[in-house]
């Protein structure tokens, strides 16, 4: 054994056994569906009746068109304060937040820590009881907000203007898709109606296009590994509208040909955008601009420190050059000259503007989001921002030497080649050797409290992928763990492979069954009535059967199991 698997076959024992690992077990409640909690007529909140006015006033059905109003009540939970805030605290418990967990699984999701005196900004009155219809003569302050943002942001990408409007980073992409096509209806070539991608991009970058009515042409890489240019060359041609791709990708390979990619893009007279959503390894490093892109976007709840994870709000920064400012939605902060306002400067929400592709999101986005991400900038200012880069760089170096020792592991593509700030890693050799792939292992990985892995976005290219990214906010102790959480797990694939097949052993409910609920979208249900809709079950005071929505949920989703503690 070289020093580093001694290291690492040490640091994966328990820690009373000298390792590192924690002998971990969630908080389990077996805790009732809220749609199964309370009782008719139970309350919360009992509002004082309006009894004074009642007479005054016609009853609120009465103001509304007939069709619109409901025959029989929505059948809300009926519950008191106390059963609320138990729920919802035991529900807590039984996850691993991001609170008290190492979360750099969730590679190309930048999941890093974000700073709680930022919240504090957010929750003041002045954010968080702005009004969408307030004059603009009372949204000085937030309006400059943004608009130092988006200077700031224009010197970190080198484009000339920012849109704060789009709601994530697939609007944005679906933005300057919009954007793409009005520009070039507006240049009369319509013909331009293909838009070309690369596998490792994020699904987005065709996603969005295809949405706003593109064809979609998806490169693979060339046999190194690398974004393949002469196939790029090959795919070039006056229909053409864009490239959007994302680099580095999600493999973590950094495109080293990217100024002849672009301009092969524009020799043939396509636009060039870069998703920069996860601009962690690049930050202050490198510019979109200077790399010949026309546009980008940046998910300014991943890289610029707000939070985010299950569909959290976001705000996908859309930054373009003059050339296609025009295009951006509307309204748009601008700053205008007024000696009578403070400092001389007025910002005006331009709402004028002829060719801009209209409105992406109600009123201004997520201003919020902005907020938290101005706070951010400024506390690490120039040189803290690239060194979040750097960090991020050796961060996901000091991890790769740990799992390069881990039997099992590989990444194919490009191997032994450098990656940036996180690596899609694979367990095809392990899964070869024991039977058990990415999902089998992530069911014994967070045994020992860790938040689990984002395997790969589909198709997956690389085999029973799994993709960590370090972020600058991890310490080498919480890499070291998460490194010797792996290390312990892939061992007990190889040694004690009927531990692995139960797993988990210490979480707060069994194994995920039918991944096929997810990946099949005839099977989405994405509100409770949708549920009952498609997957049967009765409504509130019906007796539960076994058609019930919540015997559905545990035969179909969850295996309860009855906690048995890992034999060690
Ligand atoms: C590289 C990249 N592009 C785009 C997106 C899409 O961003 P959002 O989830 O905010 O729509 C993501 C996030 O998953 C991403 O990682």
């Amino acid at each position: 054994m070289n020093h580093a698997q001694e290291k690492l076959a040490r640091n994966a024992l328990l820690r009373r056994d000298g390792g590192l690992l924690r002998d971990f077990h969630a908080m389990r409640w077996d805790e009732p569906l809220i749609m199964e909690m309370g009782r008719p007529g139970e309350r919360g909140v009992i509002p004082p009746q309006a009894t004074d006015v009642a007479a005054d006033v016609a009853p609120a059905e009465d103001l509304l068109p007939a069709a619109l109003v409901r025959r029989s009540p929505p059948a809300l939970p009926e519950v008191s304060q106390p059963q609320v805030l138990r729920h919802f605290t035991r529900l807590s418990q039984m996850t691993l937040g991001i609170d008290v967990t190492i979360d750099i699984g969730e590679g190309t999701c930048t999941m890093k820590y974000s700073p709680k005196v930022n919240e504090q900004l957010v929750r003041s009155h002045k954010v968080l009881e702005l009004h969408p219809e307030q004059p603009e003569g009372s949204l000085q302050g937030i309006l400059e907000i943004c608009h130092r943002m988006a200077g700031m942001l224009c010197e970190i990408s080198g484009m000339d203007d920012f849109s704060f409007q789009p709601g994530g980073g697939s609007a944005a992409a679906f933005g300057f898709a919009a954007m793409a096509r009005k520009y070039f209806h507006e240049r009369g070539e319509d013909r331009r109606d293909e838009v070309i991608t690369t596998i490792f991009s994020h699904p987005c970058d065709s996603a969005c296009p295809a949405t706003a009515g593109y064809k979609i042409i998806t490169l693979m890489p060339a046999d190194d590994g690398y974004p393949d240019l002469e196939a790029l060359r090959a795919a070039l041609s006056e229909r053409t509208a864009a490239i959007m791709i994302t680099n580095p990708e999600d493999t973590g390979i950094f495109n080293p040909a990217i100024r002849e990619y672009t301009q092969a893009a524009h020799d043939a007279g396509a636009l060039c955008y870069c998703d920069q959503a996860n601009l962690n390894g690049l930050l202050g490093v490198s510019r979109a601009r200077e790399a010949g892109f026309d546009a980008c976007h940046f998910n300014l709840h991943k890289t610029f420190g707000s939070p985010h994870g299950c569909k959290g709000p976001g705000a996908g920064a859309l930054g373009v050059t003059a050339a296609l400012a025009p295009y951006l939605p509307a309204p748009h902060i601008v700053a205008v000259a007024d000696g009578s306002a403070e400092h001389g400067i007025r910002y005006h929400l331009d709402s004028r503007r002829p060719h801009a592709i209209g409105k992406l999101r109600a009123f201004l986005g997520n201003l919020a989001v902005v907020v938290r991400a101005y706070a951010w900038t400024m506390s690490l200012g120039a040189r803290g921002l690239r060194e979040v880069a750097e960090v991020s760089i050796i961060n996901n170096s000091y991890l790769e030497a740990q799992l390069r020792e881990i039997r099992g592991v590989s990444y194919p593509y490009a191997e032994g080649r450098r990656r940036w700030d996180q690596i899609r890693y694979s367990f095809e050799a392990l899964k070869e050797d024991t039977g058990f792939g990415t999902e089998d292992m992530k069911a014994r990985f967070c045994d020992f409290g860790v938040q689990t892995w984002f395997t790969s976005h589909r198709p997956w290219i690389v085999p029973e992928p799994f993709t960590p990214e370090p972020c600058e906010t991890y310490s080498k102790e919480d890499l070291d763990y998460w490194a010797a959480a792996l290390k312990r797990s892939v061992d007990d694939a190889y040694d004690r492979p009927e531990l692995l097949a139960s797993a988990p052993h210490n979480q707060a409910c069994g194994r995920i069954r039918t991944w096929e609920r997810f990946v099949e979208p005839g099977e989405w249900a994405v509100t409770w009535r949708a549920y009952r809709r498609k997957h049967g079950g009765g409504g509130r005071g019906d007796e539960p059967d076994e058609r019930s929505p919540q015997a559905g949920l545990r035969e179909s989703r969850w295996v309860v199991q009855s906690g048995h503690d890992d034999p060690d």
